[in-house]
């Protein structure tokens, strides 16, 4: 059941972090942990649906909504393009898994959109982290579910990760493995579809670092992320490393000023954690950073918060701004 909407349906011209943010028929988005590519002119947001008003308790995951836009602020809603399966208890996909934080890719070879997902399983939540791995012809799907691996190389699987592709056109799979909370890195093989390497460690990323995303600049790799406080929001971190997999170095926080919306700074990331950085299309050097304020209880209403990114004496700096627009980026820097 779709969420009633809320909100009159109007055009944005700000981006308003911190508060609710309408959809073309005035409902809140509803796309947490969320990702976005850009294809064929057009931006595409992969997000967790979460069945309205649930707790995360109470299987909230529906799967994986998807939005579209051509300017980054008003957002088409375009379904659930990967929902879990209603109807098979058994399926691995099954309504009651957990299914969380679609990363998509577009694969220039197969010509396949794909995306992969934390997939755990009900019956031991929290315990094993697969990958979960769904195609798509074209970027508004629908994705078709293909299978699920068990990555890290340690048995449990992984939780938050990164699906990015290097300099070279490689996509790697790189996240916090299970249960040992290090950083893990393996190439994926040239369809995405399952890795092709072992994971390795990726040195210089503190343990127990989630909510992993980066931004390809200064002749390598910032990467920004959270420590592991459940839904609780915690100070962000930062690194940079000349290659995708390390060594990296870690960088002081990159996040400043408060959000008057519920008071937190830099020591909550605003009350958030990161999801992804968005390269702006046609702005070299432009990069959004998305946060999600998890609401738990009420997992539905999970906020965001999109801030510039400005890369300032070898480190990112995320400043909070209560609106904003794509004309910070036209200035000198996005101070
Ligand atoms: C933090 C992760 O970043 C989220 O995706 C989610 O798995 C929560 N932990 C669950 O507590």
């Amino acid at each position: 059941m779709p969420n009633p909407p809320s909100f009159p349906v109007e055009i944005r011209t700000s981006f308003k972090p911190g508060i609710p943010w309408p959809d073309n028929n005035g409902v809140h988005i509803n796309a947490h942990g969320g990702g976005v590519i850009f294809h064929a002119g057009f931006y595409y947001w992969y997000g967790e649906s979460k069945y309205p008003g649930r707790d995360e308790k109470e299987r909230a995951d529906a799967g994986t909504h998807c939005y579209r836009s051509t300017d980054l602020m008003n957002w088409t809603d375009m379904g659930i393009v990967m929902p879990m399966d209603e109807n098979d208890p058994q399926s691995e996909t099954a309504v009651g898994s957990i299914c969380e934080r679609p990363k998509v890719l577009f694969n220039p070879s197969t010509k396949k959109f794909v995306m992969i997902f934390k997939l755990y399983p009900e019956s031991t939540g929290y315990l094993i982290g697969y990958v979960g791995v769904a195609t798509a012809d074209v970027p508004e799907g629908p994705f078709t579910y293909q299978h699920r691996f068990n990555g890290g190389g340690l048995g449990h699987g992984t939780g938050d990760f990164l699906f990015v592709i290097d300099a070279q056109g490689a996509a790697w799979h790189m996240g916090v493995r299970k249960p040992d909370k290090v950083f893990v890195a393996a190439r994926m093989r040239p369809d995405f579809l399952m890795p092709e390497t072992d994971y390795v460690p990726v040195e210089g990323i503190e343990r127990h670092t989630e909510a992993p995303a980066l931004i390809p600049a200064d002749g390598g790799y910032y990467l920004i992320g959270s420590g592991s406080t459940g839904w609780d929001p915690n100070v962000a971190r930062a690194f940079f490393s000349k290659h995708l997999t390390g060594p990296y170095r870690q960088l002081p926080c990159p996040c400043e000023g408060v959000n008057p919306h519920n008071n937190l700074g830099p020591e909550k990331t605003f009350g958030g954690q990161s999801s992804f950085v968005i390269p702006v299309e046609g702005k070299p050097g432009a990069f959004i950073a998305m946060f999600d304020l998890w609401t738990p209880r009420i997992a539905s209403n999970g906020g965001y918060v999109w801030l510039p990114v400005e890369i300032k004496d070898g480190a990112p700096k995320i400043r909070w701004r209560t609106e904003w627009d794509l004309s910070v980026f036209d200035r000198s820097s996005a101070a």
